[in-house]
C-alpha cells in the first residue's frame, strides 16, 4: 500500500512535504507512462463522484480523463443536477455518496462543506477549489515549475501578482512556504491574505527554510523571479459588484512585459490556472471591455502569448497530478507503487 491510501486532500496541509514531492514525482511517472502508452491501471473497477457546485473545464476533465486512463468511473453532478445544501444536508449527501463510491472530488464554495463531506463519507474527499484552497492546483504548477527549472524546487523563486484574498493567493502563499520555496506575494495589502494564512506560512517557512514575502512594491516584489502567477482579479461565487474596487486596485499588478523584464530573468516562465483575461474572447471579457475600455486585465495578451508562457503545459499537468492523487489515494494496492 502508498502511504496516502485512503486520505483525505482538502487543502495542502494535509500533506507533508515529502508526500508533496512524492506526489509531484508520482505524477511525472504517470506522465511519462502515459506518453510511452504504457500506463499501468491502478483504479480497475473503482468509482469516483464529482460534485461541482462552481463551473469548470480543467478540474472536470483532468478528473475525468484521469480516472478514466486507470480505469475507473466517474459520475459528474452539476451545479443544478444533485440536491446537495438545497433539499438534502451535506451530512446526508456524504453518507449516501460514500455508500456508493469510493472517492469524492467536490468544488464550491466554503471550506467547511467539503471538510464536512470527508467527515461523514467514510471515503476520500478531494477538494476540487473552494473559495480558501485550490490544492490540486499547486500540484499541476508545481509539476510545471519543476518541468520548467533547472534547480530544485526549494531554490526556485516565485511571484504571485493580483489578488491573493482567495483560493489561489493563500495556496500559493502555503504552498511555497510548505516545501522550502521563495515565495512572493505581491498584491496591494487590502487584497493580501488573511492575517492567519500569513501567520501561517511564517510558521512553516521557519520549519523549512522559505523565504515568505509580501509586498505592495511590484519590482520589489518580482527581481530575480523564476516564475510570475496570477488568477483572475474576480473569482467565481464573488459579487459582480467588486469589478470596481479590483480594477482599480489591481491595475499596477497586471502581468505585461514590463513586470517580466523587472524579473532580470530572461528565462522568466509564466504561470496562470486560468481561465485567464487576455483578450476579448470570452462573454465577461467582452462585458468588461464595455464597462472600462480593457481588452486585458491580469495579464497582457502579449505575455500570455509569448514564450515565457508555459499556461497550457500547466493545464495539462492538472489531469496528471490529480492522476497522481488518485492513484496515491485510492489505488490497487496489491500493485507496487513508487
Ligand atoms: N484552473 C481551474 O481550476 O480551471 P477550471 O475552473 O476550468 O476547473
Ligand atoms: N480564483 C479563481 C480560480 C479559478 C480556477 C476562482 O475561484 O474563480
Amino acid at each position: 500500500p502508498t502511504a496516502l491510501n485512503g486520505r483525505h486532500f482538502l487543502k495542502e496541509l494535509d500533506f507533508t512535504a515529502e508526500e508533496f514531492r512524492g506526489l509531484l514525482a508520482l505524477a511525472a511517472e504517470l506522465k511519462a507512462a502515459k506518453r510511452a502508452k504504457a500506463e499501468t491501471r491502478y483504479l480497475t473497477g473503482r468509482n469516483i463522484a464529482l460534485i461541482f457546485e462552481k463551473t469548470s473545464t480543467r478540474t472536470r476533465c483532468a478528473f475525468e480523463v484521469a480516472a478514466a486512463d486507470q480505469g475507473a468511473h466517474t459520475t459528474y453532478l452539476d451545479p443544478a443536477g444533485s440536491q446537495i445544501g438545497h433539499k438534502e444536508s451535506v451530512k446526508d449527501t456524504a453518507r449516501v455518496l460514500g455508500r456508493m463510491y469510493d472517492a469524492i472530488e467536490y468544488r464550491g464554495h466554503g471550506q467547511g462543506v467539503v471538510e464536512e463531506l470527508a467527515a461523514y463519507a467514510g471515503v476520500p474527499v478531494y477538494n476540487g477549489l473552494t473559495d480558501e484552497w485550490h490544492p490540486t492546483q499547486m500540484l499541476a504548477d508545481l509539476l510545471t515549475m519543476t518541468e520548467h527549472s533547472d534547480k530544485p524546487l526549494e531554490s526556485v523563486a516565485f511571484a504571485y501578482l493580483g489578488d491573493a484574498r482567495y483560493n489561489m493567493g493563500n495556496s500559493y502563499l502555503v504552498t511555497g512556504a510548505l516545501l522550502g520555496m521563495d515565495v512572493r506575494v505581491v498584491a496591494p495589502r487590502l487584497l493580501w491574505p488573511d492575517e492567519t494564512i500569513v501567520a501561517l506560512a511564517r510558521r512553516l517557512a521557519d520549519a523549512s527554510g522559505a523565504r515568505v514575502t509580501l509586498t505592495e512594491d511590484v519590482k520589489e516584489g518580482v527581481r530575480g523571479a523564476d516564475f510570475i502567477a496570477t488568477d483572475v482579479w474576480v473569482s467565481m461565487g464573488e459579487p459582480q459588484q467588486v469589478w470596481d474596487e479590483r480594477i482599480g486596485l489591481l491595475g499596477p499588478y497586471a502581468v505585461t512585459m514590463d513586470v517580466l523584464r523587472a524579473t532580470g530573468n530572461p528565462d522568466v516562465r509564466f504561470l496562470h490556472c486560468l481561465p485567464a483575461f487576455h483578450d476579448l474572447g470570452t462573454k465577461v471579457g467582452r462585458e468588461i471591455h464595455e464597462r472600462y475600455g480593457l481588452t486585458e486585465l491580469e495579464v497582457s495578451d502579449e505575455v500570455f502569448e509569448s514564450e515565457h508562457s508555459v499556461v497550457f503545459d500547466e493545464a495539462e499537468n492538472r489531469m496528471h497530478t490529480i492522476k497522481a492523487v488518485l492513484v496515491a489515494t485510492l489505488g490497487d494496492t496489491s500493485q507496487t507503487l513508487a
